[in-house]
């Protein structure tokens, strides 16, 4: 058995901060964000949450499957900012949907968080002991980021995605993950404790602390190593795949892979502009919007790819 995407859903909150908006806080400008990243907007939570952003993910994904909550075996969210440590959001979102017979746990894997999430349920449908799998990435960063760090606030931004993956005949497709706890301070986030911004003592705990340049250079050189892993894994060449979707990190990350693996910029569809880095949530946001925009059809090879803290990263291969 394998799993199939058979309905997507994401939520973004209304309200955003452009590169203008982020320059009466720190010492930046839209030239250089735009320049440098690609970004000219991120959306802000400010009334919603993890969880609650989670929920409208999910039933826009579970309306597009056309399944019903209790159809659910499985929830699981991946998330790096939590609403809470305990009860996990994956249970937060089945008490909302009434996903009665649904198993729910989180996943942390940060930017990778997606690939992940999304190969541990194939594992699961390959394994035969789940049919229906809810997959969700859900991120409130404006809580962690540093608003006085130029060389971070200026990246992040919140939102969330859901995928349903359904069980069909088939043999699992391939996937490729790989970590490097050894590297972790290059991107790290001591304590959870979101509510103490305003605590200088506990500053540097609380804040998301980036190494930019060890994290490009890690990205620039992993992604193309490990789609290059995933496509002899599969016995597939670069011009089998129709569309790499990418962890949503940095415009110019995306444009060196690419160039890297000497593939036409045009199959790496991009939404960075619009969203930032949305860590776990942007590559589900993503295949929502390339699948609500028709962008996908049946029987399409598309390689996913997220990076990040960790560090983390991996490749997996599906077929629309
Ligand atoms: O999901 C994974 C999450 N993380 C990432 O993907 C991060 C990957 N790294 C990056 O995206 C880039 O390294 C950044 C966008 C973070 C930084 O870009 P960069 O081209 O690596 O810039 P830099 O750190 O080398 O800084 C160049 C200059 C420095 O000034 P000096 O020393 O040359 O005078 C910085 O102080 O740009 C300055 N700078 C800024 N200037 C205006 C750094 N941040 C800013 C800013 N606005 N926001």
């Amino acid at each position: 058995m394998r799993g199939r995407i058979c309905g997507t859903g994401s939520y973004i909150p209304e309200h955003y901060y452009d590169n203008n908006d982020l320059a009466k806080f720190v010492e930046t400008n839209d030239e250089w964000i735009r320049e440098r990243t690609g970004i000219v907007r991120r959306h802000i939570a400010e009334e919603d949450t993890t969880v609650s952003m989670a929920i409208k993910a999910a039933k826009n994904a579970l309306t597009d499957a056309k399944l019903n909550a209790d159809d659910l075996d499985l929830i699981l969210v991946s998330t790096i900012t939590p609403n809470t440590v305990i009860p996990s959001t994956a249970c937060e979102v089945q008490k909302e949907l009434g996903a009665v017979n649904a198993t729910c746990f989180d996943i942390s894997a940060a930017c990778s968080g997606f690939v992940y999430a999304y190969n541990t349920a194939q594992a699961y449908i390959a394994a035969g002991m789940y049919q229906n799998i809810l997959v969700i990435g859900s991120e409130t960063l404006s809580g962690i980021v540093n608003w006085k760090d130029r060389g971070s606030c200026i990246l992040f931004g919140d939102g969330a995605g859901a995928a349903v993956i359904c069980a069909e005949e088939g043999e699992i497709f391939p996937a490729v993950t790989h970590s490097d706890g050894a590297k972790g301070q290059v991107l790290a986030c001591e304590s959870r404790q979101q509510k103490n911004w305003q605590d200088k003592e506990n500053e540097k705990q609380t804040y998301v602390s980036m190494d930019g340049q060890a994290v490009f250079k890690f990205a620039v050189k992993k992604v193309p190593e490990v789609i290059g892993e995933l496509l002899q894994k599969a016995d597939l060449t670069e011009k089998d795949i129709d569309l790499f979707v990418l962890h949503q990190a940095n415009l110019r990350i995306i444009e060196s892979v690419a160039k890297r693996m000497k593939t036409d910029l045009a199959k790496f569809p991009v939404n960075i502009e619009e969203y930032g880095n949305t860590s776990s949530a942007s590559i589900t946001i993503l295949l929502d919007e390339l699948n609500k925009t028709g962008r996908f059809h049946k029987g399409q090879k598309i390689v996913l790819c997220g990076f990040g803290a960790g560090l983390t990263w991996g490749a997996t291969l599906i077929e629309w």
